[in-house]
């Protein structure tokens, strides 16, 4: 994992990092999979948001990551003193095995292509130590006509993109994953799924989405 950049689409250095994000945590799955004392990094925190949800459900070692600076300025100015930090590349500065949990929400969806995502997998595999676990909520491929409309458009302008792919007006470059392909992408960075639940979200644009979340144990 020598030295990667990650590719960051400069909406979240611009308008993206003014949004409110949605994806709710599930109390269950975190309550069954994470333990309280775990320490766990909240990679891809945006804001914060997540990072300072858990901190106030009593988990006092979550360290919140984003490659955006524009982010993790305005969560140390909304939340001054939160373990927030900017991390503009790979690796991670930590050794391997220093987490017992990984919360990836909403990142994958942001992270349009394929090397990108195994990237990000296999940095958190290597973080997160044997018997840990990683916490993944994304958007999957939706079925209605205005999302299958716009996968269809991109997939027209840019036939090499993965389907499911598209982008927003404020110029968002952005992916909905088929379940299989999440799945596989756990897999193959040594994750084992061990818990699915699926619900609905928010979107950035304020639609409703299906929303799936992944829980996984790393062997
Ligand atoms: C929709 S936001 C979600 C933020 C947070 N996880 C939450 O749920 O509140 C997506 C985040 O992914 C970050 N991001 C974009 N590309 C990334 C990449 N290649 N690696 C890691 N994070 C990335 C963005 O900076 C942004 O903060």
């Amino acid at each position: 994992m020598a030295g990667v950049r990650p590719v960051v689409h400069g909406v979240w250095e611009a308008d993206g990092a003014k949004k409110t994000f949605t994806h709710a945590l599930d109390p269950g799955l975190l309550a069954a999979h994470i333990p309280r004392e775990g320490r766990v990094i909240d990679y891809g925190c945006g804001y914060g948001r997540l990072t300072a949800h858990l901190t106030e459900l009593g988990y006092p070692h979550v360290t919140g990551v984003d490659p955006s600076g524009a982010m993790i300025e305005r969560g140390l100015r909304e939340r001054p003193g939160l373990a927030l930090r900017h991390q503009p590349g790979l690796p991670l500065p930590e050794a391997d095995g220093s987490f017992d949990a990984a919360l990836l929400f909403a990142v994958l969806n942001c992270v349009p292509d394929d090397r990108s995502q195994r990237a990000v997998v296999a940095e958190l595999a290597r973080v997160v130590r044997p018997g840990g676990t990683m916490y993944v909520s994304e958007v999957p491929l939706q079925r209605d006509a205005r999302n299958v409309a716009r996968y269809e458009q991109h997939s027209q302008s840019s036939p090499h993109a993965p389907y499911g792919t598209f982008t927003t007006p404020e110029g968002g470059l952005f992916r909905h994953h088929t379940p299989a392909h999440l799945r596989a992408l756990l897999t193959g960075s040594g994750f084992t799924p061990v818990e699915e639940r699926t619900g609905t979200a928010p979107t950035l644009g304020g639609h409703q989405a299906t929303r799936l979340q992944l829980v996984a144990r790393r062997s």
